[in-house]
């Protein structure tokens, strides 16, 4: 197939690339590298050995889009483009409804112009909000907290009532649970900018000694050491969902949508000590107050993904920090 991968120099979407490629897939990356940087591109064509054809454009941008459509003659898109920091959308809600809900929209209208008819859709684990137990299956109520949750939600609605209204269109809505790790080639991985959000790569740039020490966001929740728990999901494991939800796609139309997790939770102080067993080195760290709005423990129930797609995560934490720690050793500054 011949795939648009939007936001593909992204952390998600460049293993994506490779796992498509690796697959004999072809790739076109739109990406406006808004959170993201060219040299992307020279690695991965640096780890497979094939040019990757990249367009620089904005998924708000209508012209932009037809001008790549017009171009190439997709089988069909995976959408990947877009802002994903919970605390900068509660900030700034205008800026995550344009990017996330308008360049979704804008993107499936050019999608239907030019007659491209299937979709996989970065949805996340955060639409389900704080889950009534564990594990967490698809036909749970969605309870997003925040604006970023808000905008996946809305663009899960979009794409199940367009699919609903042009029977050719296939839509896969993939709720990612927490992404971690590295392609094991140390070329490429998580860079983020400035100081980073989530726990394994602000623990990784404690390990390579740029920060002190890893704050850990409380210690009084009811999990089994005090921090919060979470299914951490290798992103090799997460980009060979897509290709397996974009190989069902051809055989099931209409909307699907599935849980990417591995099904078990990590506490924090389980990451941070296997972090410590790949790098051979103590990682300090210091118990503060909780965090806003985090949730004591969450876990997916995989078992859909597993049934349906005939995908399941196959890597463990182990492999998450090894490869972690690959990368951000042997590029301390990132890209
Ligand atoms: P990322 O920021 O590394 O990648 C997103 C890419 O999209 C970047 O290359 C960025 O430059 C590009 N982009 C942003 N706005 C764009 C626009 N308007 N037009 C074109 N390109 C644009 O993020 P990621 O971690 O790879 O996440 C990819 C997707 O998965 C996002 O939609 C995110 O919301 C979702 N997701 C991520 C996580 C996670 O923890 N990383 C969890 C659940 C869901
Ligand atoms: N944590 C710390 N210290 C840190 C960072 C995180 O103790 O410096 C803790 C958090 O309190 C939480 C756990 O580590 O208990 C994981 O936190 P992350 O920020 O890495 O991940 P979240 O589960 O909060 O959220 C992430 C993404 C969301 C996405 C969600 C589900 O940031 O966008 O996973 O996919 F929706």
């Amino acid at each position: 197939m011949k795939v648009l991968v939007t936001g593909g120099a992204g952390y998600i979407g460049s293993h994506t690339c490779l796992a498509l490629l690796a697959q004999g897939h072809e790739v076109v990356v739109f990406d406006n590298f808004s959170n993201s940087k060219p040299e992307v591109l020279r690695r991965l064509e640096q780890i497979s050995g094939t040019a990757i054809a990249c367009v620089e454009g904005d998924v708000c941008d209508h012209s932009a889009l037809h001008q790549v459509f017009s171009a190439h003659n997709f089988d069909a898109v995976i959408h990947f483009a877009g802002l994903k920091a919970v605390g900068e959308s509660t900030a700034n809600p205008l800026k995550y409804y344009e990017v996330n809900v308008c360049g979704s929209r804008i993107l499936t209208e050019v999608m239907l112009a030019h007659q491209v008819h299937c979709v996989v859709f970065s949805s996340s684990a955060t639409v389900y909000g704080t889950p009534k137990s564990v594990p967490i299956n698809e036909s749970f109520a969605l309870y997003p907290a925040n604006p970023y949750g808000h905008t996946k939600a809305m663009v899960e609605t979009i794409l199940r009532d367009t699919a609903a209204a042009h029977t050719a269109l296939s839509a896969v809505l993939l709720r990612y649970f927490n992404p971690a790790g590295a392609h094991p080639s140390g070329l490429i991985g998580e860079d983020p900018k400035g100081i980073p959000n989530n726990l394994m790569p602000f623990i990784a740039q404690v390990a390579v000694g740029k920060r002190e020490h890893l704050a850990v966001f409380g210690d009084d929740y009811p999990t089994c050491d005090g921090t919060g728990v979470r299914d951490y999901i290798h992103v090799m494991d997460l980009a060979e969902g897509h290709v397996a939800a974009l190989e069902q796609l051809s055989r099931q139309p209409g909307s699907h949508v599935y849980n990417l997790g591995t099904g078990c939770g990590y506490s924090v102080l389980q990451m941070l000590q296997a972090f410590e067993k790949a790098c051979g080195k103590t990682i300090p760290y210091q118990v503060q107050a909780r965090r806003d709005g985090d949730i004591a423990e969450y876990w997916a129930d995989p078992g859909k993904a597993e049934r349906e797609l005939g995908w399941r995560a196959e890597r463990d934490v182990a492999q998450m920090a090894a490869d972690t720690w690959r990368w951000q050793s042997n590029n301390p500054e990132g890209f």
